[in-house]
């Protein structure tokens, strides 16, 4: 499973990245208006940062303004993923820029009916976002279950699913268990994938034992 990092925060990204776990970051406006930056330098300086797909999105509605907008994204760094939202607009922009060979992310899918779209469209990544529908008292987890079932019955469906809008752990651990792709996880969240109590507990206690023998390894 692929770990990206949800965050257009260039502290967050440089920390957490040093842990080796990221294999790429999205992006999308709400994030890059938080960091009161320049778009274009932010994601610049990420694919700096990091190796992996960075996920940058289109501002406009209209296909033929996508693709424009995409193409510009694009030529920032090979590994951007040009993010488009999940519209009739949207998924014909990604089958042309598909076409010449600029990696595409599909957001704001809710439905295992416009996850068979964006396959289709020969997208990259599509992007369910879970904690939106649970937000609203929807299982997002079972749209998840639905897309890797739809998409493992047809080889022709190279698409992979990018798990977003992760509210927790048990996001992260139930999209594994279901074969997801990749999740793209919020910085608070990845901190807490390494937390448990009996783990930290225990250490102490190993610790503890360890400063009555009076010894030091090095
Ligand atoms: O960036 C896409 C997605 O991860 C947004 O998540 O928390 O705003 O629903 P959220």
């Amino acid at each position: 499973m692929k770990f990206f990092l949800d965050s257009a925060d260039i502290n967050e990204i440089t920390e957490i990245n040093k842990t080796g776990m990221i294999d790429g970051i999205t992006t999308n406006p709400s994030l890059i208006a938080k960091t009161g930056q320049n778009f274009i330098d932010v994601i610049s300086e990420i694919t700096n940062i990091v190796n992996g797909p960075i996920s940058a999105e289109v501002i406009a509605t209209s296909s033929k303004e996508m693709i424009q907008e995409g193409q510009k994204l694009a030529k920032i760094s090979p590994n951007i993923a040009v993010k488009l939202p999940l519209t009739r607009d949207g998924l014909i922009a990604c089958k042309t820029l598909s076409k010449e060979k600029i990696m595409t992310n599909i957001t704001l899918c809710f439905s295992a009916a416009q996850a068979i779209l964006v396959a289709k469209a020969g997208a990259t990544f599509v992007s369910p976002f879970v904690g939106r529908l649970d937000d609203i008292g929807h299982d997002g987890l079972n749209l998840i279950s639905e897309i890797c079932t739809i998409y493992s019955n047809y080889d022709q469906f190279t698409t992979e699913v990018l798990v977003a809008s992760a509210r927790s752990p048990i996001h992260i651990i139930e999209s594994a268990k279901m074969g997801a792709d990749v999740v793209t996880i919020p910085p608070g969240t990845f901190r807490q994938l390494f937390k448990h109590p009996l783990t930290e507990n225990g250490l102490q206690a190993f610790l503890d034992d360890w400063a009555s023998t009076g010894q030091s390894i090095l």
